[in-house]
């Protein structure tokens, strides 16, 4: 658990602070339970960046305050969500981070000229269900440009204890509270996504991020090949 720190988490957590309540003590929550400081670390300074499945915002919002070279584009399934974010994003000062937000349909991956920089998800591929994630992340891999990163946060299921606490809660937030939108909860391990990403031909990292925190969270990162390594030189 972590409070939000540093001036830019500071300021993404005011900007919510003048939003609905249900939006701000959600917000709250996820910044202390997820390692989202140490996320951020791993996502290009600049260029087009997509995160898939953004929810409130939270995290788009901040990867735009923390380089103002990042131009941000969050989408959800969830136009409440949606909303609630373009809506708090009111509230950034010209020129102190560039994001916007879109409500998509699952499965969609918006495309743009030369490709995304980074595709980031943070805590959606597990709401998926294997075949869904699979043919999403193929889909990503397409729309990177070369060299592009895709960063994919998630809760190992090691240790057993930490991730059986983890996938708990989540259950209480999907099928009880109903806070969280998906069509099922399936757990990958670090493991088996990087399995995916090395078959889906991205050159793969996977990280621990958890010092800290209760839950086992991790990064894994895949990069596509740049266009000399696509052919062959
Ligand atoms: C646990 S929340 C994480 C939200 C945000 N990434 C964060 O870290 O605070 C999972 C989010 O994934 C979204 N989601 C679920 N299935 C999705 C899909 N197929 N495409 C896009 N978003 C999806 C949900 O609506 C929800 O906002």
């Amino acid at each position: 658990m972590r409070p939000p720190r540093t001036p830019a988490a500071r300021r993404v957590m005011d900007l919510w602070a003048a939003g609905d309540r249900v939006g701000r003590l959600h917000t709250t929550a996820r910044w202390w339970s997820a390692p989202f400081a140490e996320l951020e670390l791993e996502v290009p300074l600049a260029g087009d960046i997509l995160e898939i499945g953004c929810g409130h915002g939270v995290f788009s919002t901040y990867l735009a305050i923390t380089s103002t070279a990042r131009r941000v584009l969050g989408v959800d399934i969830d136009a409440d969500k949606i909303a609630l974010a373009a809506r708090v994003i009111e509230g950034l000062e010209p020129g102190e981070g560039h994001v916007r937000f879109e409500t998509l349909p699952s499965g969609t991956v918006p495309r743009i000229d030369g490709g995304w920089c980074a595709i980031v998800f943070a805590d959606v591929l597990y709401l998926l269900g294997r075949e869904r994630r699979e043919a999403l992340l193929a889909d990503c891999v397409d729309a990177l440009a070369p060299g592009g990163l895709l960063v994919i946060k998630e809760v190992d299921t090691r240790p057993l204890l930490k991730a059986k606490l983890a996938q708990f809660q989540e259950l209480i937030a999907t099928k009880v509270l109903r806070i969280t939108d998906g069509h099922t909860l399936e757990f990958s391990s670090s493991e088996e996504l990087v399995a995916v990403l090395a078959d889906l031909g991205l050159s793969t990292m996977a990280k621990r991020i958890d010092h800290g925190y209760v839950h086992p969270h991790c990064v894994v990162l895949g990069t596509r090949p740049s266009r000399s390594a696509d052919l062959g030189n």
